[in-house]
């Protein structure tokens, strides 16, 4: 990885660095398209092959059938697209986790204002320990705050603040035993390319990933798995020639597979580098031993922190997957500012992030990340 030769990377969870093969591949598909058109019946083939390769790739991964997977550009392409091709009704409910992502919050309150929707909070955010308990409560709590009118819930398979997972599958189970059966939208920012995700892909109704923070991909391709009955029940949102069955003017109806949230041109050669980069994870071992090897590292990184004085991690316990947050006091017990933490420490080549709610300092390790970059981590923040 190009990007790792320079510096310690703490930063998957916002975007991964681009293995040099997955460079390779967009590089060569680019000159393949060249060669063979750019725009001629020489080049539609490649395109077809190269597009369907990696779609039938993640079909695999979310443990579902190619016709239930669309191509989006980013996650919250891909939880919005769907989520306002949905039947609304003035008056339904939409339960919305108290971690999710801004922008995916922003979405749903100009949906909920468009269609006079009502949003509600399901809190999880203050779930620190263990998985099954905290599988339990998020169960319990659901079950609390499901009402009859509730329509939509959403929630991340990994929470991208405090690090913790969601029981995904657990929950469309409890959903699908409302007398609505709410939607359910997971943000899959956080997960793909970091936990096993076919469980929960294939339980939910909207799954929305990218390919460009743990698969280690390019930045600017998105996929999403979406069930049977959302592709039955939604109208496409943006609409353009790929969403279409078939080709041409006064074609008429609009693929009945996922493909109806597709629009128009994109990038080939991403498709080619996120191809590139699952094979690159894959040659690593299964779902099940990646999260272990991530688990291994950001353990490390939580247990070195409760050595250290004056660090809070967020979570009690060690974490789930990859993302290790907290936050630290000065030597006089005053609140460090996450951004000065983060200022620090990328002057000295090592970069993290900070987070706004709460407001703290964020590491994540992958499988590339070492014993030893954790222990200068670990030193640097001793050093202040
Ligand atoms: C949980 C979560 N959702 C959504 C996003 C936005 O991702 P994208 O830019 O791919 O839409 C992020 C990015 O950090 C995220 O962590």
């Amino acid at each position: 990885m190009p990007a790792l030769a320079n510096k310690t990377y703490f930063n998957y969870g916002g975007q991964g660095p681009l293995p040099g093969p997955s460079l390779a591949a967009i590089s060569e598909a680019f000159a393949t398209i060249q060669e063979l058109g750019p725009f001629s019946d020489n080049v539609w083939p490649y395109v077809n092959r190269t597009v369907s390769a990696l779609r039938e790739r993640l079909a695999a991964w979310f443990g579902v059938d190619a016709a239930r997977v669309a191509f989006t550009e980013n996650v919250t392409s891909g939880c919005v697209l769907p989520l306002w091709g949905l039947p609304w009704q003035a008056g339904d409910e939409l339960l919305v986790g108290d971690a999710e992502h801004y922008g995916v919050v922003a979405a749903l309150e100009e949906l909920a204002r468009r269609h006079q929707l009502r949003i509600t909070s399901l809190a999880v955010a203050d779930l620190a320990g263990d998985v099954w308990p905290t599988a339990a409560a998020v169960g319990q709590r659901l079950e609390a705050a499901l009402t009859p009118r509730t329509r939509l819930v959403v929630l991340s398979h990994l929470l991208w603040n405090t690090g913790q997972t969601m029981p995904i599958a657990a929950v469309a189970a409890q959903l699908a035993n409302h007398p609505r059966h709410p939607w359910l939208l997971v943000d899959a920012a956080q997960s793909l390319g970091s936990l096993p995700v076919a469980e929960a892909a294939a339980a939910a109704d909207i799954y929305a990933c990218t390919g460009h923070k743990w698969c280690c991909g390019p930045e600017g391709l998105g996929a999403v798995a979406l069930s049977e009955r959302l592709l039955e029940l939604s109208s496409p949102t943006l609409i353009g020639w790929r969403t279409l069955e078939h080709d041409g003017p006064g074609a008429g109806g609009y693929h009945r597979d996922a493909r109806r949230f597709e629009v128009a041109t994109s990038c080939t050669p991403l498709f080619a580098g996120l191809n590139r980069s699952l094979q690159l994870l894959e040659a690593e071992g299964n779902a099940d031993q990646r999260l272990m090897a991530i688990r291994e590292r950001s353990g490390q990184l939580w247990e070195g922190l409760q050595r250290l004085g004056g660090v809070d991690t967020l979570l009690e316990v060690p974490p789930p997957a990859g993302l290790v947050s907290f936050t630290m006091v000065g030597s006089t017990g005053e609140p460090m500012d996450p951004a000065v933490v983060v200022k620090r420490l990328g002057d000295r080549g090592t970069w993290l992030r900070t987070l706004e709610s709460p407001r703290c300092v964020r590491a994540c390790t992958h499988l590339v990340s070492t014993v030893g970059e954790v222990d200068r981590l670990l030193a640097q923040l001793c050093e202040g």
